[in-house]
């Protein structure tokens, strides 16, 4: 087996008394969609932000490439390739949609020209379906279109790594299907996939394995058949999200 390209290692994270990430590991392999699913408050988004880098793991080590990047400031890992979006849509509203891009092109890409920058923000924007809406301002993108300027603001970065924190949420039916397909064709160009996700149609077309945490641990992993066929998974949370 190849070196995985991101390795979680016994990743701990406390915050005063509660421990919101407990002993969590899992590799994931280049070219894979790998999905983390979980009850609310389970420690998905606090796992993802130990692995960006906005948060430092009390325990535990996160390995890019080989390289250990635990101690490292976000923005290293982003340039290492680690690309993030986020559960909240963050955009800078006064700005145009191609702003927010080249603020994602700027930020990822050390010793770029501000030409080259261009470029890949416009290749963003492109790719993500945004590019008749480069000049509107931010604040008259509807939800899919949020989605989608979150997504360009990453891979404006150039990520090897791609970190998705329930970009389907909100989204009707027709539009999430877009948005798996955008996520797929990224994939299909060679950027790895690390998802968060409430909407199981997604995770099932999307997630090559699954990860489900609950109370901050590891509960079940492998494949949508497996994971979804776990009596302890029904109960702690499929069963809970049928009657949501
Ligand atoms: N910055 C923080 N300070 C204190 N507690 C936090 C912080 N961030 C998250 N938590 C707590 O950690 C637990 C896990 O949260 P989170 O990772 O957001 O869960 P999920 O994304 O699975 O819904 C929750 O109990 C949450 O309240
Ligand atoms: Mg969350």
């Amino acid at each position: 087996m190849t070196t995985p390209i991101l390795r979680v290692s016994g990743l701990t994270k406390r915050f005063g008394g509660l421990t919101a990430v407990s002993d969590v590991s899992f590799d994931v392999h280049e070219g894979e969609i790998f999905a983390i699913i979980g009850p609310n408050g389970a420690g998905k988004t606090t796992t993802l932000n130990l692995v960006s880098g906005l948060l430092t793991p009390t325990g535990g080590s996160v390995t890019l490439d080989g390289a250990d990047v635990t101690r490292l400031p976000t923005y290293e890992r982003c340039h290492r390739g680690l690309g993030r979006a986020f559960q909240v849509v963050q955009p800078f509203p006064e700005m145009t949609v191609a702003e927010n891009v080249l603020v994602g092109a700027q930020f990822g890409s050390r010793g770029v020209s501000g030409a080259e920058a261009r470029r890949r923000a416009e290749a963003a924007l492109e790719r993500s379906g945004l590019a008749p809406l480069a000049d509107a301002p931010v604040e008259d993108l509807n939800l899919l279109q949020e989605k989608r300027l979150e997504i360009a603001r990453a891979l404006a970065t150039r990520p090897r790594v791609l970190l998705l924190d329930e970009v389907m949420a909100g989204l009707r039916p027709a539009e999430a299907r877009a948005a798996v397909e955008l996520v797929r064709s990224v994939r299909d160009e060679g950027v790895t996939i690390v998802f968060i996700e409430h909407v199981m149609p997604v995770v099932r077309d999307l997630a090559d394995r699954v990860l489900v945490m609950d109370h901050g641990a590891e509960l079940a992993h492998g494949s949508y058949a497996e994971v979804t066929a776990d009596p302890r998974v029904v109960e702690a949370y499929l069963g809970a999200e049928e009657e949501a």
